[in-house]
């Protein structure tokens, strides 16, 4: 079995879709292994996005992220990180297929893609390495 890291982020918390987001991972078939609700400092989001430091749009991104309380998540189940993903839709939620979270909830509010709704780790390592900085817990 595998786990993924997924952040209902600021913009869909503060629009009342975290129990939205949970209820198409669960059912989907996945388990959840861990929850919270938490404001994100910047310095947990630094190493979060860590890939995309320097990039244009870094500063923004760790300022929306860090702008009010998300929602973070550990699920569980075979291919989760991908069946996640596949789930979320493309980056873009006016391109992300009717369907998917973003497709289906998310669009373009005149401020780039950043306020796209999740997050989902994107490979086996991210995941690992995502956990540790949301759940050290675990
Ligand atoms: P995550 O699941 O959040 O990692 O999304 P992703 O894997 O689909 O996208 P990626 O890792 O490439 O980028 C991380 C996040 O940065 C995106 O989800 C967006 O919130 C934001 N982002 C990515 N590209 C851009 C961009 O060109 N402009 C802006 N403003 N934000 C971007
Ligand atoms: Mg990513």
């Amino acid at each position: 079995s595998e786990r993924s890291l997924v952040l209902v982020k600021p913009d869909g918390f503060a629009r009342g879709l975290t129990g939205e987001v949970l209820r198409r991972i669960e059912a989907k078939g996945y388990r959840l292994v861990a929850l919270s609700v938490l404001t994100a400092s910047p310095e947990m989001l630094h190493r979060h996005y860590a890939e995309h430091e320097g990039k244009p749009f870094f500063e923004a991104l760790v300022e929306f992220m860090s702008s009010g309380p998300l929602t973070a998540a550990v699920i569980e189940g075979e291919r989760c990180i991908e069946g996640f993903r596949s789930l979320a839709g493309a980056t873009d939620p006016t391109l992300a297929p009717p369907g998917s979270i973003r497709g289906d909830l998310g669009r373009d509010w005149g401020e780039g893609v950043q306020k796209n709704i999740v997050h989902g780790s994107d490979s086996p390592e991210s995941a690992a390495r995502e956990i540790g900085i949301w759940f050290p817990q675990l």
